[in-house]
């Protein structure tokens, strides 16, 4: 009897060891990803090799045109016949996006065509069984990122998948989002045979023979249950145990949230990355050709990084292997800003608040001056310039972010900040300021060069 007791005390004790020691590596984890900012994700299948007709005709629903116009899986395969990535190098997919400041990326390793862009020994709708380049790509990826430092994170369609028989959805109705051409009798999917056929293998395929893997990203997870969500979230953390994972595993499984395409209200403390298109779509189309602009991106990016989050930045490489030419200007522009403001962002967290507007007499100033000296001319409409706050140890840094003006007052500040410095982090030059109850005055000898378009200042503030 005392033995049974000793035994399960003991046993007790050792669960929540595991426990606690997972727990610690995932919060280690966590704040590491939050160091990093800014990652790249790569939307890359056969859908990039039609990119963005079918037959002779320009197809609707993107990276999604299997299912928008009901292609049946035999005709939609023959893509991989034609699928030949000549152009595809990984060393430069990884040195791009490093030099444009991306410290990890994603990428999708089977999208909701259920086409594995990764060999595959448990399912034969794979890139090397089907394609005439009959390559790994992945392996070489993997090894790149490893070889570089970069972090590497799989993307996996978890509940949409669109070869398998087995895999019903029922957003935004019973299977809206599912091969109903195909197999059209939904009521006869059984998903636990879909999850054991092809997710969990799979996914033990992906954690196995990759490497080291950071990141698991998992996508719309429509009908997987909670102890599926919880199995698939051990069997991850069973193959590697510092792997994140992010919350769309479902049914709260996650690690760290995402947002898709929008803008947060505000700061959440909590790890976050937000997803976002630099074209309207995710997969290379020929057709989405109408960008985001660098000024954008960068005011997105600092939108996303006051309020404490991640930006994961999407490109959809072509079918032969190449990035769309239409990302380079994004991808030199972040390069070039963060090579001078990077201190401001990278292992930073959000301020005590994420940032404040111009005044109304500042704006009429600012409009006056750009009927003076036209500094507006390059701003978008819909640009409304701004401040914001990141912060690093005795470290504020205000991301004064397109104000044509020489001289402003933060509210943020008080006289209870104690204050010592004030800098430019471009040229580190000192600025002019003044703390009083109004906020700190910010008087700089010119206005922020219009074509930077967030100027970054640096506050040093005393250690009691
Ligand atoms: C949505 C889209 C999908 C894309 C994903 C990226 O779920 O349906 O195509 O992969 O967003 O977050």
């Amino acid at each position: 009897m005392l033995m049974k007791r000793v035994f399960f005390l003991a046993f007790s004790l050792f669960l929540s060891a595991i426990c606690f020691a997972q727990l610690s590596v995932t919060e280690r984890k966590l704040e590491e990803f939050k160091d990093l900012k800014l990652g790249l994700f790569l939307h890359w299948g056969l859908y990039s090799q039609a990119g963005g007709d079918w037959q002779g005709r320009r197809y609707k629903g993107g990276e999604h045109f299997m299912l928008y116009e009901r292609i049946p899986l035999k005709e939609f395969a023959t893509l991989a016949g034609e699928f030949n990535p000549y152009l595809f190098d990984a060393d430069r997919w990884v040195e791009d996006a490093m030099h444009a400041g991306m410290k990890y990326l994603v990428i999708t390793t089977k999208h909701h065509e259920g086409f594995a862009m990764f060999d595959s020994k448990c399912s034969d709708y794979n890139i090397v069984k089907m394609t005439p380049y009959g390559k790994d790509p992945l392996k070489a990826l993997a090894d790149a990122c490893h070889r570089h430092g970069m972090g590497l994170g799989l993307y996996y369609s978890l509940g949409r998948d669109w070869e398998d028989p087995d895999c019903p959805t029922d957003w935004p109705e019973k299977g809206g989002r599912s091969n109903t051409w195909d197999y059209p009798d939904e009521d006869a999917k059984d998903i636990s045979k879909y999850l054991e056929r092809k997710v969990f293998p799979q996914v033990t395929e992906l954690l196995t023979n990759y490497g080291k893997v950071d990141i698991m990203w998992f996508d719309t997870a429509e009908l997987v249950d909670k102890d599926q969500s919880r199995a698939l979230r051990d069997l991850v953390h069973t193959l590697q145990p510092e792997c994140l994972i992010n919350d769309r595993i479902g049914n709260g499984m996650g690690d760290y949230a995402t947002v898709e395409q929008k803008l947060t209200p505000g700061i959440d403390p909590k790890p976050w990355e937000a997803c976002m298109t630099m074209g309207w779509g995710w997969g290379y189309n020929k057709y989405d050709r109408k960008y985001k602009t660098p000024v954008e991106i960068i005011r997105y990016f600092t939108d996303i990084v006051s309020k404490g989050g991640n930006l994961l930045l999407n490109i959809g490489p072509k079918g032969d292997g190449s990035w769309p030419d239409l990302c380079r200007d994004n991808l030199a522009a972040l390069h070039d800003w963060l090579e001078v403001n990077g201190e401001a962002i990278y292992r930073t967290r959000q301020w005590r608040t994420f940032g404040e507007g111009l005044d109304s007499s500042f704006v009429r100033e600012a409009e006056a001056m750009k009927a003076k000296e036209g500094a507006y001319e390059v701003l978008p409409e819909g640009i409304i310039p701004d401040f914001r706050y990141t912060s690093k140890g005795r470290y504020v840094y205000v991301l004064v972010r397109n104000v044509p003006l020489r001289d402003y007052t933060l509210k943020a500040f008080n006289e209870g900040d104690r204050i010592r410095s004030v800098r430019l982090l471009s040229g580190k030059r000192r600025v002019k300021w003044n703390l009083s109850s109004e906020g700190l005055d910010i008087h700089l000898d010119s206005p922020a060069d219009h074509e930077i378009y967030v100027l970054i200042i640096k506050l040093k503030k005393s250690n009691q």
